[in-house]
């Protein structure tokens, strides 16, 4: 079947079509297009989304953003079978863009429409990889994103369990927040692991071993706490990594110029966060025993997260899965993957009963 997604939950306005089969026993999807405007450069000045600039954009957006994903595939809405668009949790002035508009094209093409769980989405992005057939449950999930940092059982297609949680910031905001004091620019993610870059290749550092595959600032000695690192559960919480870079950047900027220091800090930053998510994840590997591991949402671009998860997770025989690097950010491709496996869940009655357009609604604090 063809299932058009729309994702407007946060910064990104994303319509895509994708091809799915093979049900439950043998889920397959085929991307037939994936478009996505992002309003990175809308926001950059602010260090930070602003809820009514995104959904003024959203609207500019929404209707060419659809027309192109299905002009790609030069199909008209007669091919499409299902409408899958995000109900929430995000920003609501962003979600009612792409709900309403999904609402009333539901409507108008009389097709079913599908609310779906952002997060949901993100870990069925995972789907979307070549090597999902070795997806076996019970699966861990790491969603790692600006907005949420959670650690997910999931024991089948659509029965999740959360067993950790941050208490506070998420490990993308952490990112975005870091990168905002180190004059990095928004979105600070991929910004602080350029950065941090520069310092692995400055010969300021020294390689400590490969055992540990470390390598060690030896001029700043720069050291930011682990939060919750030995934490007797499955939570995070970033937000005093933030105030610690703070105080270490206005303690450091004193005695050094900002282009000394922005890659040792930027190189322990990334270090910290991703240190206590391998951790925390490891230890729910201990104790949960999943068949997969799976990373999903923003952050799970990052590379020395996918590295070191990899790494660790190899002598155990579990999967490790992450998304194509494409489907890490927002977008619909996944919310449409996601959208299939709640319709298959779907009665014979709810798929021929063209009203369920009435039935959708946003919801900022949606819960899986
Ligand atoms: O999933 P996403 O696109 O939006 C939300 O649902 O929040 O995630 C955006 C977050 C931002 O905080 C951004 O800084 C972070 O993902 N991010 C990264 C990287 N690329 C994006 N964080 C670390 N390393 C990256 N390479
Ligand atoms: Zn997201």
């Amino acid at each position: 079947m063809y299932i058009l997604g729309i994702e407007t939950s946060c910064d990104d306005t994303a319509a895509a079509v994708i091809e799915a089969k093979g049900g439950f026993i043998k889920p397959s999807f085929s991307v037939l297009s994936n478009v996505s405007y992002s309003q990175v450069a809308i926001h950059k000045k602010f260090g930070g989304i602003v809820p009514n600039l995104a959904s003024r954009a959203h609207l500019q957006k929404i209707v060419p953003t659809v027309k192109t994903a299905l002009s790609r595939l030069n199909l008209n809405s007669k091919f499409i079978d299902l409408i899958a668009v995000t109900r929430g949790p995000g920003l609501m002035p962003s979600l009612l863009v792409g709900v309403n508009f999904a609402r009333a094209l539901s409507y108008k093409w009389q097709k079913p429409i599908i609310g779906v769980n952002h997060i949901e989405g993100h870990i069925y992005s995972n789907w979307l990889n070549k090597k999902s057939d070795g997806i076996l449950f019970p699966a861990l999930i790491l969603i790692v994103s600006g907005g949420h940092t959670e650690l997910i059982l999931m024991k089948s297609h659509g029965q999740y369990k959360i067993i950790g949680e941050t208490l506070d910031d998420a490990a993308g905001e952490c990112f975005d927040k870091t990168a905002r004091i180190l004059g990095l620019g928004y979105p600070g993610g991929p910004a602080i692991s350029a950065t941090a870059e520069i310092a692995v290749s400055s010969s300021s550092y020294l390689a400590s071993g490969i055992k540990n595959r470390k390598i060690q600032d030896t001029k700043y000695k720069i050291q930011l706490p682990r939060p919750m690192i030995n934490s007797n559960d499955y939570n995070f919480s970033f937000s005093g990594l933030k105030t610690a870079v703070l105080y270490l950047y206005n303690d450091l900027i004193k005695k050094y110029p900002i282009s000394k220091i922005r890659p040792a800090l930027a190189y322990e930053i990334q270090n910290a966060i991703v240190e206590v998510l391998v951790s925390k994840t490891l230890k729910a590997v201990k104790k949960f025993q999943p068949k997969t591991v799976m990373i999903a949402g923003g952050v799970a671009a990052n590379k020395k997260l996918r590295e070191e998860l990899a790494l660790k997770i190899a002598p155990r025989k579990i999967t490790f899965l992450a998304p194509d690097f494409s489907y890490t950010t927002d977008n619909a491709a996944m919310i449409a993957a996601a959208g299939y496996f709640s319709y298959l869940k779907k009665s014979a009655g709810w798929r021929t009963n063209l009203d369920s357009w009435k039935k959708i609604e946003a919801d900022a604090n949606l819960r899986l």
